[in-house]
């Protein structure tokens, strides 16, 4: 394992999503949440950090969505898109870009993967028995094709796994096969076509030292790469298709398939980072995130997504000679859905209707609400549930009652009696002593679990911040000591003050917008950072309010839910309207 501090730069990624629908809550606990926290706790300590995202354009989820919504896929992921990225802005994941796929860039990004391993000699042809449906007159490569699973008998089983037995079996061996496509009666029958392996096992004993190099992950991920690892077999890497990234050969046969989607996705990563550096005027910059040993690599993904990035995408690298590899593989369980009328969780699902949209929460709820429930109850070492009357309660028992508290009664009493500016102190008692000893300790800690990728905890000890100034103030009563000790009030409100400024530089990676507020009204100056770094913003934290800084009238930073608007949402979620 590379200690953290060997590292220059932080290269940041979260998983592409699918341009094929809207994104949900769940993605969000996983993928995209917890991966903008780190960033913007990156970026305000200075350091040097670039976010990419963006769109995955390419493969059957696109091209089924398109054949069952009577559309192209191009305008299914035009569409898409464009939404998702509208959706990720609102809520203030702070991608560096945004990029798809579908950009012509892509093309040669993953044509020089696959060149490269090919000639390498990691690439090798085979044909293989497909599922073709006459009626189409096609191949129905992965989900073009269903049928009854071989192992349990289950009638809507996928081309090649079963996802009520979870059984995974070869193409051929599926009963009953039927296309999945609107309107294809006839019944599939096998032909052979020719296809390109990745030879992974050329890569188990590098990816087996690789992943003992990390013990530090966590046990899910490290769980599911080995349980690969250990039974590497070559993998697919073409499909019959002409909706991906051609094939760079001259064969006969590569004009009519494409490259795998699984296969370009995450080079996508790549795309992205040249595509950022060509929009600002460096096309070379790009090899610096992804070349350099002293960039330090972090996905942010859901565990189905763990394979690709764990084993497959890291054997890619490595047949590239020159890439870095993942430091850290930041692996999330699911969000599930807690259903009030049977008392369960359930898995989100579009076909049950339980989903919950990002652009249907954000009409309903500012992006710091809804960030902090997903930060509260994010999926890190287990499945969680969304659940209505959890989310009031700890929305508005935490985070309005602790921290909008304290910050609001502290800041009106010092603007008020103290001319709207921090008020001079007089002699610290050990109380105030002891208050503001623990400021730094507290901060600390919240860094210590942000750099271990635990944003719950930190989250938590963020809370806890709030909780330790609640008692202070109360023990102190500025309120009652107003009326006759106007000293004792002013270092008691002056402690207070640095609170709420270690309380403002500690959110802003968890609750921009409360953060920006807050800043304003204290006139923090908090550097933004970004890819070239940028002075210690974080560290602000543990520094001095000096007396005499200016306040302004604070606002409310985080308004309360109303229990009977929450019940009215419960209800519009139970009727399938959320999404
Ligand atoms: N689109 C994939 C999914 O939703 C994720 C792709 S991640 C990438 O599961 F690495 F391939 F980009
Ligand atoms: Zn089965």
């Amino acid at each position: 394992m590379a200690s953290e501090s060997t590292f220059e730069r932080t290269l940041v990624t979260s998983a592409l999503p699918y341009a094929n629908g809207h994104i949900h809550l769940g993605h969000i606990a996983g993928a995209y949440l917890p991966a903008d926290i780190y960033v913007r706790y990156k970026r305000l300590k200075g350091g040097k950090v670039l976010y990419i995202g963006g769109s995955d354009e390419y493969g059957v989820p696109i091209t089924l969505t398109a054949l069952k919504e009577g559309i192209t896929p191009q305008e299914v992921i035009d569409h898409y898109h464009g939404a998702n990225e509208a959706e990720f802005k609102r809520l203030g994941i702070s991608y560096d870009i945004y990029g798809r796929t579908s950009w012509d860039l892509h093309i040669d990004s993953t044509q020089a993967f696959f060149t490269k391993l090919n000639n390498g000699g990691y690439v090798y042809p085979q044909e293989m028995e497909i599922w073709y449906s006459p009626q189409s007159d096609r191949y129905l490569p992965d989900r073009y094709v269903k049928g009854t699973c071989p192992k349990c008998g289950y009638e809507d089983a996928n081309g090649d796994e079963c996802e009520s037995c979870g059984a995974q079996y070869a193409a051929k061996d599926l009963v009953s096969p039927r296309a999945n496509i609107p309107g294809d009666s006839s019944t599939p029958i096998l032909r052979l076509s020719k296809h390109w392996f990745l030879d992974l096992t050329k890569f188990q004993e590098r990816l087996k030292t690789w992943l003992d190099s990390h013990d530090e992950w966590r046990a899910n991920v490290k769980g599911i790469a080995y349980g690969w690892v250990n039974e590497l077999r070559a993998r697919c890497i073409t499909r019959d298709t002409d909706w991906g990234v051609p094939i760079p050969l001259d064969d006969p046969e590569a004009p009519s398939k494409r490259i795998y989607v699984w296969f370009d996705a995450p080079i996508g990563y790549v795309t992205n980072t040249r595509q950022w550096g060509i929009n600002k005027g460096d096309p070379a910059a790009w090899e610096t995130w992804w070349k350099d040993a002293g960039t330090r690599m972090v996905h942010f993904i859901g565990k189905d997504n763990v394979p690709f990035h764990a084993v497959i995408f890291p054997a890619m690298l490595m047949g590239q000679d020159d890439y870095i590899l993942a430091d850290y593989v930041v692996g999330n369980e699911y969000l599930n859905i807690y259903n009030r009328q049977t008392g369960k969780s359930e898995k989100g699902s579009k076909s049950r209707g339980n989903m919950i949209s990002v652009k249907w929460a954000l009409d309903q709820f500012p992006a710091d609400v809804i960030r902090y429930y997903l930060c509260a109850i994010a999926p890190e070492s287990k499945d969680s549930s969304f659940d209505w009357d959890d989310f009031m309660n700890r929305y508005n028992g935490e985070l309005c009652d602790i921290v909008g508290n304290f910050v609001h009664r502290s800041l009106t009493m010092a603007v008020k009696n103290f001319g709207y500016a921090v008020p001079e102190p007089g002699p610290l008692d050990a109380d105030d002593q002891a208050m503001l000893d623990a400021i730094p300790v507290q901060v600390d800690a919240i860094a210590e679990a942000l750099e271990g990728f635990r944003f719950r905890q930190a989250l938590e000890r963020f809370i806890d911040l709030g909780r330790k100034a609640n008692v202070y103030f109360d023990a102190k009563q500025p309120w009652v000591t107003r009326k006759t000790d106007a000293v004792r009030t002013a270092t008691t409100l002056y402690v207070c003050c640095q609170i709420v400024k270690a309380l403002c530089v500690t959110m802003t990676p968890f609750l921009p917008t409360g953060a920006k507020t807050l800043a304003d009204v204290l006139s923090l100056a908090l550097p933004e950072g970004g890819p070239g770094g940028g002075p210690d913003g974080w560290g602000l934290a543990k520094e001095i309010l000096p007396a005499g800084s200016p306040l302004q009238a604070p606002q409310i930073l985080f308004p309360k839910l109303d229990k009977d608007r929450i019940a009215e949402l419960a209800e519009a979620h139970l009727r399938g309207e959320a999404y």
